[in-house]
């Protein structure tokens, strides 16, 4: 459930119009809502409730400052993947001990930041990397608490470029070969084993393959146990898809995978850590925009909007949904027909949806991309001299900037030109 619902026809977002906001900051736009945000992070807090546990949420999918304190407010934790992120959630207040560095490509900079900022664990990706946050640590003189991330081999049954646990996937290190790295790790004086991470992708619409994973997770804890490492946290990683099609998917609840947790891994009394970004972020956010232009094509209509590919690249990049609604909705019965809605940027990819049926709409009108909360904003580029988009925060009924529209000036004096020219 979100709060981007149509009062009297007209779509609002929590208790603003969404025109009212176009209105004053233009479009396209990217707005959130704080009520979706928190309710997506209690749903998860709750689904786990009797469990010794901390959500960290996955930063990547949305990470505006604003976002972030919201959810930082409620005791979220953070999953980092970079330099950047780390910085970010400090930034917005998180402290040290909440948060967790993910990804597969740490450089001793950020680790040094890390450590010197304070850190809850790494999640060790790979044996080189382990290596390297030990040697960090050792010249800083500290010991760095880690997880090491083990790639399962489980087929999460996702979009191919989004699935992370099989054994051609770049992440974390083979099951099979766990005994051995953990058996270095604990000879390492730099680092502190704590536990074991796993995540196998994003958008997973059923629990089977987590279950699966999360079975061979709990063999693998009485096995260190058995090789005497003390394994008291275990990470989980994020992946619980969103319905992007309404009325046509209904992936499990956040309190179904709390309960499959606690049934697969509740008897090891292990602190349990889960990393979900797009459950969070995805329904708490639309893209609106406007359309420009509506034009005949042969044998179809386009509709040109002012958002395109580099504002929300999903659809180009893994062909994915996204219901399009009208900021005004059309009458009961009203006649439907098909568009091709697409972007201004200069590529066929830019399209985000063929043929798809909606109301009778006109030059002018507003449309709402929704569950673009997550993955939406962070990926988006300057692609085509297009100004990065606003994103929106609504409470209740009031409505605020968190991060403006950058001039074209502000875009072009970012270059710097040398002095031979
Ligand atoms: N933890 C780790 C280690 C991850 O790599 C990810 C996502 C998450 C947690 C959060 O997963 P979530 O709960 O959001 O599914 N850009 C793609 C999704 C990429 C996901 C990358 N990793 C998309 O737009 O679908």
């Amino acid at each position: 459930m979100d709060h981007f619902l149509y009062r009297d026809g007209a779509l609002f977002a929590e208790d603003v119009p969404v025109s009212e906001i176009v209105a004053a900051v233009g479009s396209p736009v990217y707005i959130y809502s704080t009520a979706t945000l928190e309710r997506h992070f209690k749903l998860f807090d709750e689904a786990l409730a009797g469990m010794d546990h901390l959500v960290c949420y996955a930063m990547k999918a949305a990470s505006n400052q604003a976002i972030l304190k919201t959810l930082a407010a409620l005791g979220a934790g953070m999953d980092v993947v970079s330099g950047g992120e780390y910085a970010r959630a400090k930034a917005a207040g998180v402290p040290g001990d909440r948060i967790v560095f993910s990804g597969v490509g740490k450089t001793d900079e950020e680790i040094r930041a890390a450590l010197t900022g304070g850190i809850r664990q790494f999640n060790v990706e790979s044996e080189p990397e382990m290596r390297a946050i030990d040697r960090v640590a050792q010249t800083l003189g500290v010991v760095a608490p880690i997880t090491v991330r083990v790639n399962p081999d489980v087929d999460a049954k996702t979009h191919e470029k989004i699935a992370t646990g099989k054994s051609e996937n770049k992440f974390g290190i083979p099951i099979a070969k766990a005994r051995e790295v953990y058996a270095e790790a604990a000879s390492m004086k730099g680092l502190k084993v704590i536990g074991i991470d796993v995540h196998i992708g994003s958008q997973l619409t059923d629990l089977e393959p987590f279950r699966l994973a999360y079975r061979k997770v709990a063999e693998l804890t009485e096995t260190l146990r058995a090789d005497g490492h003390e394994i008291s946290r275990l990470d989980l990683g994020g992946g619980l898809g969103i319905p992007y099609e309404r009325g046509n998917s209904a992936p499990p609840l956040p309190v179904e995978y709390g309960s499959m947790i606690k049934e697969e891994l509740g008897h090891l009394g292990c602190e349990i850590e889960i990393e979900p970004g797009r459950l969070i972020a995805g329904n708490a956010g639309i893209l609106a925009s406007r359309i420009i232009y509506l034009k005949e094509g042969e044998g179809r209509e386009f509709m040109i909007i002012d958002a395109a590919m580099n504002d929300l690249i999903r659809p180009a990049m893994y062909s994915a949904h996204h219901d399009i609604v009208p900021v005004q909705e059309a009458e009961p019965g009203a006649e439907q027909q098909p568009y091709d809605i697409v972007g201004p940027v200069c590529e066929s990819g830019d399209t985000f949806a063929k043929g798809r049926m909606m109301p009778k709409l006109s030059e002018g009108d507003l449309v709402a991309f929704r569950s673009a909360g997550a993955y939406g904003a962070v990926m988006s580029s300057e692609y085509n001299t297009r100004p990065l988009i606003p994103e929106v925060l609504v409470k209740d009924d009031q409505f605020a900037v968190i991060r403006p529209r950058p001039s074209f000036d502000e875009i072009i004096n970012r270059d710097t030109i040398p002095e031979w020219l």
